[in-house]
């Protein structure tokens, strides 16, 4: 598989549906899709991951959104995307670059300690806070927010 990663001009062209794999609420992608940086995954013309980032304070970014197809899930696309935001984070002279998953992304959690971010904390009921309807993954409540970051 041949897989290109290509920063986005316009955010806008990563379809709806792609960035709600990660995140559930539309209404939180559009509050976020116009402040954000894009990276794109091809493979030949079909875009199939996307990652966003946006600056949250001063010298700190944040990854707001990964997100692959589960057709091209687990070999290696995620990776890549991160790796293209670490990148362009250091360009922008970040020192901080933060990632926020739900207490049941273990796998996430994984991915994301190979790429160099450690747990730094939990924001306790951030989802039943900040979303309308109860998420649920795995099996489990979607309920707490483990709090990553790595510095630059
Ligand atoms: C999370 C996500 C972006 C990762 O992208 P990806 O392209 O699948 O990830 P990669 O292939 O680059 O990374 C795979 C890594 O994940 C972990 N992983 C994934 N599946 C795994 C499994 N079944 N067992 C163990 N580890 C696994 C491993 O750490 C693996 O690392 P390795 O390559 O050393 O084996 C993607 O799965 C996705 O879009 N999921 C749905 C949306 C989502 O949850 N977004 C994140 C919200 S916080």
């Amino acid at each position: 598989m041949d897989i290109r990663i290509e920063e986005l001009k316009d955010v806008n062209v990563i379809p709806m549906d792609l960035l709600m794999l990660a995140d559930p609420s539309e209404e939180m992608i559009r509050d976020y899709l116009p402040y954000s940086v894009g990276f794109a995954a091809y493979e030949a013309d079909t875009m199939v991951g996307a990652l966003l980032m946006m600056r949250t304070r001063p010298r700190t970014m944040e990854i707001m959104n990964i997100s692959v197809l589960e057709t091209h899930q687990n070999q290696g696309i995620g990776r890549q995307l991160i790796g293209r935001a670490v990148e362009k984070a250091r360009l922008l002279r970040a020192r901080v670059l933060e990632i926020y998953t739900g207490n049941p992304g273990a796998l996430q959690m994984l991915l994301y300690q190979k790429c160099g971010f450690r747990i730094v904390g939990v924001d306790l009921d951030y989802c039943r806070i900040h979303y309308d309807e109860t998420l649920m993954d795995n099996g489990i409540e979607c309920r707490d927010m483990i709090r990553m970051k790595m510095d630059l």
